[in-house]
Order: structure tokens, then C-alpha cells, then sequence
């Protein structure tokens, strides 16, 4: 996913612009450029790698102008390469970009046959060649940028320089986020808030259709049809630790650790205290009512997230519950129903196959949600109802606390459809919010318990495999656990339902494939000890995250991970910490970038 930043106002603008390229590293990248007005003309330096590169080009040069934009780029047309990194210029205009241009290769074509050079292999430079060919005949760069964005088909947050307004930066939003930082005599945007709350918490949100002039007096705001619309600044009360380490050494430590805060922020709104009612303000009732099946769609940890969450529908609020893969969903037969209730998770909220997803399903006239952390995501604004969660800013690549924030959402869900149901009463909905509302107190203790997960790591993060196991929905649980291992430290893990042992996997097991069983507190605690005793007897080497007071797993491995108990269903948010920081400290000892994994990027704004 790219990221895009820009400043104008009374400062030198390529500092601020390079300062928040760098809070915007996390959406992993492999080249970066930047564009600012000088006397002579907008001047671009670009180069490949990491913006270290890019800040040592900018030693050997002078950027004084104080209105500029930035990109970091995540290639997606074109390799990585300097001609390819952005910004792009044509004419008089210079533009940065995130996202997908899907119908580029056409307006290329046509734009070649007018005569038009293009140096670059990107989607992106067809942008600024519209701009130009259109300015050339209008010299009015609103009248341009209407008609470009009429022809642009995909996503696009794209920031405009036109060397004939020196203080001007344009800006224009579809599904792909871009916010405002509103500041004094000073204005900035970029593709996410942690490259402007150093400068300002007074943030604008842009929409899909959104055209910003941004100036350092301030900004006008205009939708696609040249229309002026109102966009107002809201105060965001994350302060810019939130978006920093805070003293960790990783974002995905901090992350891991902020677990109870974020799970705190996102019920404490949906829960009254008094009466224990679950509210949801941002769904109308009658869908509570109405539902009678749910179908999840989602990728990654947000795909486990909503396999655990099935568990919770079905067996709380009796609802049947599909959940699919998004890349699966939309390619492959759906039958739409208007009583089912299609729910799409996303941490990021631009996932592309989760978004086309969305995009498929809303074409069929049935009901949609997104439960998403984004705020002004493309997924939250594309579906008919969103529900934050409130995990804050999450940095690294490997999600954690979006994860147990979606769990909790899913949870309240299944909670609040149980009731309408008449599927639980009462004193089961009461009960139910007292274990949820001693979750955060649960979580602590088992972060405090980390150092028994690093002496666990130091002992295994040699090992080249690992094995997963659970049943039921700890099944899910083991495929979030071998997911994380293998994203951050590249060793290979696989998860399995314990059941399924025997069905095939049981001939991996050996003494150099260790195997994490997650045996806390269930119906299928004893058969799972039965599987840990098949791995025993063939010299392979069991892990075993369990409830705190099983006396009996302990009797068949020394190496044992305890949390507490207190729900069948909400043991797994205590359980996914150990396993989150089984993940870390691997990839720590193992010296990989935890932040920032090879190959990956935080959000997969492609197919
Ligand atoms: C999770 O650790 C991974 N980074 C990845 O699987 C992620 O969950 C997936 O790409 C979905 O992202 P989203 O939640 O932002 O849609």
C-alpha cells in the first residue's frame, strides 16, 4: 500500500514531507519520491529502497519551497524503480497516487496516439498526462481535474501540483484513504494520521469523491461534479505515542501490549453499564429482528478472526453462519438472501479482495456490514453499516490487536442478536457481559506472563516447521497462532484441527516438528490430550497452552503456556496473547523485521 504526504504553508516543506514519509513506513514500500514548488519550477527527486536512499539524494540538492508532496510506493504496475517511483510529471502538473487506475493501459493508449510520452511503467503517470492534456486546453486546473477523475476507473488518493499555483496542493479521494491535518496558516494530508499528529489533531476525513484545494489560508472542498461541499475538521484524541513505539521496541510489541486498552475502547461505548444492554447505535434495529443468517467474508487474521466469531453467532444467537475467504467469494457462485446479513472484517478497511467482495454482494441488494479500524476506509464507507473497532493506529504488518478488537465486536454482535432472538434471556445476556467486561484485567496477566514465552522461543525459534492444533474454536485460533509465526519469523507452520491428525498430518511428526496444541478449558479437552499423547509416541515435541488449574495436560509436557479462565468463548483473547508473543520473540531471536516483513505489506490494496 502506498502512502502520501504533503505540506503547504510558511516551512520548508521536504522535511515535514520526509518526516512523514518515515511515520508512514509501516505500509511497506520499496521506493519514494518527493515534489516541491521552488522558484524555478516543481522539482522531483525520487530513488528505490528505503527513504534513507531518497534522504541522501536530498543532500546533494536544495528543496526550499515550503508546498510539497511526498510518496512512498508499494509496486503494483511497473517494478521498483526510480523511473517508476513517484511523483509523475506531465506538463505543468506533478502527481502522487495510492491505489489502482484499472482502466490505465486504455487512457495510455489514447494518450500515446495524441503524442504523449510516458517515461514510467506505472498506472499512476496516466493521471498526470490527462491533467495536462486538459489543462492545456481550459488553463483552469479544477475544470482539468473533473474531467480527469470522470475517465479514472479503480482506486485513487492522489495529490496534485500545478506549476502555475505555487501554494495550491489538489487533492482527490476514491477508495483510497486520504485525511487532512488542519493546522494555523499551514495545511497538511496524508494517506493515514500518524504522518500528521506530530503537527495537528484537527483531522479531515475525505470521502470518496472528495476534491480538496488546499492552501496555507486553508481549503475548499468540491465533490466530482464541481459542486462545493462541506468538509469540517474533527478532533482525534490519539496522541502521537499511539502512532509511535512508546519504548517498545516494535510496533507489534506495543501493539500486542495496548490489546486491553483497545479492547477496553472498543466495548466500553457498546456496553451500559447499568443495565447491561448491548448497544449498537450504528445498526438499525429491525436487522437485529429481521437477520436470519450470516455470511463473514474477510482475509488473513481477520478471516480467523470471523471463524471464531461463527462460533459465537451460532451457538449464542443461533444464527447459521458461513464464513468465506474474499479472493474465494468473488470469484466463485454465490446465492444472495435478503434475510442473511453479510458482514466483511477489515483491519485497514482497503483490502482489495475484500472490498470487491463488498462491491459484488451490494450489487445483489442484500444487507451489508463492515467491522473495520480504519476510520473513512474504503471498505467502512462502501457498506451500508460500519462498526469501528477501536484498536488505534495499528503499525506493524502482523495484526494483533485488530484481531482481538474484531473478536470482541463479533462477540457483542452475537450478544446483541441472541437477546433480539430470544436466543439467551437476561440473566445469560448479564452473565455474559460480566465474563466479557473481565477480559481486559485477563489480558494483563497474561502479558505479564511473557517471560515464560521467550524462554519457550529461545528453545524452539530453531526449528524450520511447526504444527498447530486445536478443535473447535480453537482450531481457528491455532490457524491465527501459525499464521503470525510464519509471517514474522519465515518459519513454516501449519495449523490442523486436532481431529484431523490422523487424516494425514501425523506423518510429519517427528523430532524436529514441534507442535503448539491449544488444550484451554472445553468439550474436547480430553480428546485433544489424546492427540497430544499420538504426537508423544511418535518423539515429537508438544507445547500446550491450557487453562490455568488443568492439572492434566501438565502431565504429559513440561513445556506448558497457562492462562485464565473464564469463558469457553472468551478464553481464546487470552490465549492468542501467548501465542502472538511466541510469534515475536521468534522472529526476534531469528533477527527478522518484525515490523515490516519481506514480501508483505500492512494493508493489500492488491488483487
Ligand atoms: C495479518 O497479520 C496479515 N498482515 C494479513 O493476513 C491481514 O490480516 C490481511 O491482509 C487482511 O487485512 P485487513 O484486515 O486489513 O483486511
Amino acid at each position: 500500500m502506498c502512502g502520501i504526504v504533503g505540506y503547504t504553508g510558511s516551512k520548508k516543506a521536504s522535511p515535514i514531507i520526509i518526516e512523514g514519509l518515515r511515520r508512514l513506513e509501516y505500509r511497506g514500500y520499496d521506493s519514494a519520491g518527493i515534489a516541491t514548488q521552488e522558484k524555478e519550477g516543481i522539482k522531483i527527486i525520487r530513488s528505490v529502497g528505503k527513504l534513507n536512499n531518497l534522504i541522501e539524494k536530498l543532500s546533494q540538492t536544495t528543496l526550499l519551497g515550503n508546498t510539497g508532496i511526498g510518496h512512498t510506493r508499494w509496486a503494483t504496475h511497473g517494478k521498483p524503480s526510480e523511473v517508476n517511483a513517484h511523483p509523475h510529471k506531465a506538463g505543468k502538473f506533478v502527481v502522487v497516487h495510492n491505489g489502482i487506475i484499472e482502466n490505465y493501459l486504455s487512457i495510455k493508449n489514447k494518450l500515446v496516439k495524441r503524442g504523449c510520452n510516458f517515461e514510467s511503467e506505472t498506472d499512476t503517470e496516466v493521471i498526470a498526462h490527462l491533467l495536462w492534456s486538459y489543462y492545456e486546453k481550459s488553463q483552469n486546473t479544477k475544470e482539468a481535474i473533473l474531467k480527469t477523475v470522470k475517465e479514472l476507473r479503480g482506486s485513487f488518493a492522489i495529490a496534485i501540483l500545478n506549476e502555475d499555483e505555487k501554494e495550491s496542493i489538489y487533492l482527490v479521494r476514491y477508495e483510497s484513504p486520504l485525511v487532512i491535518g488542519v493546522g494555523e496558516n499551514e495545511n497538511y494530508f496524508a494517506s493515514d494520521i500518524p504522518a500528521l499528529l506530530v503537527h495537528t489533531n484537527n483531522i479531515i476525513f475525505l470521502k470518496d469523491g472528495d476534491i480538496i484545494k488546499l492552501t496555507p489560508e486553508g481549503y475548499e472542498a468540491f465533490d466530482f461534479n464541481g459542486k462545493k461541499i462541506i468538509r469540517l475538521p474533527e478532533k482525534i484524541n490519539l496522541s502521537l505515542s499511539q502512532a509511535e513505539k512508546g519504548g517498545y521496541p516494535h510496533f507489534m510489541l506495543k501493539e500486542i501490549h495496548e490489546q486491553p486498552e483497545a479492547f477496553i475502547n472498543t466495548v466500553r461505548t457498546r456496553i451500559k453499564p447499568d443495565t447491561k444492554e448491548v448497544v449498537f447505535d450504528e445498526i438499525p434495529r429491525d436487522i437485529f429482528k429481521k437477520v436470519e443468517s450470516i455470511h463473514i467474508i474477510a482475509c488473513g487474521t481477520s478471516y480467523h478472526a470471523g471463524l471464531i466469531g461463527r462460533f459465537f453467532l451460532e451457538e449464542i444467537a443461533g444464527l447459521p453462519t458461513l464464513v468465506e475467504i474474499a479472493s474465494e467469494f468473488r470469484y466463485k457462485k454465490n446465492f444472495f438472501n435478503s434475510k442473511t446479513l453479510y458482514i466483511f472484517i477489515s483491519q485497514s478497511g482497503s483490502t482489495a479482495d475484500t472490498l470487491a467482495a463488498l462491491k459484488l454482494t451490494k450489487n445483489n441488494k442484500v444487507s451489508t456490514l463492515a467491522i473495520c479500524n480504519v476510520l473513512g476506509s474504503s471498505i467502512s464507507t462502501e457498506a451500508d453499516y460500519t462498526i469501528y473497532t477501536h484498536a488505534g493506529p495499528e503499525i506493524g504488518v502482523a495484526s494483533t490487536k485488530a484481531f482481538s478488537t474484531q473478536i470482541a465486536v463479533l462477540f457483542l454482535l452475537s450478544l446483541q442478536f441472541g437477546f433480539y432472538k430470544k436466543a439467551i434471556n437476561i440473566n445469560q445476556l448479564s452473565a455474559f457481559i460480566d465474563s466479557l467486561l473481565k477480559i481486559p484485567k485477563a489480558m494483563e496477566k497474561c502479558l505479564k506472563d511473557s517471560s515464560k514465552i521467550k524462554q519457550l522461543a529461545q528453545k524452539y525459534y530453531h526449528y524450520n516447521n511447526f504444527l498447530y492444533l486445536g478443535r473447535g474454536l480453537n482450531y481457528p485460533l491455532a490457524l491465527e497462532g501459525a499464521l503470525k509465526l510464519k509471517e514474522i519469523s519465515y518459519i513454516h507452520a501449519e495449523a490442523y484441527s486436532a481431529g484431523e491428525m490422523k487424516h494425514g498430518p501425523i506423518a510429519l511428526i517427528d523430532e524436529n516438528m514441534p507442535v503448539l496444541v491449544i488444550n484451554t478449558k472445553s468439550n474436547q479437552h480430553e480428546k485433544t490430550i489424546s492427540n497430544i499423547q499420538e504426537v508423544l509416541a511418535r518423539n515429537g515435541k508438544v507445547i500446550a497452552l491450557i487453562s490455568e488449574k488443568d492439572k492434566v495436560t501438565p502431565k504429559y509436557t513440561k513445556d506448558i503456556i497457562e492462562v485464565p479462565q473464564i469463558n469457553n468463548y472468551l478464553d481464546c483473547l487470552l490465549s492468542i496473547i501467548p501465542l502472538q508473543l511466541f510469534a515475536y520473540y521468534c522472529a526476534v531471536l531469528k533477527g527478522t523485521d518484525v515490523d515490516q516483513p519481506r514480501n508483505l505489506a500492512k494493508s493489500v490494496t492488491v488483487e
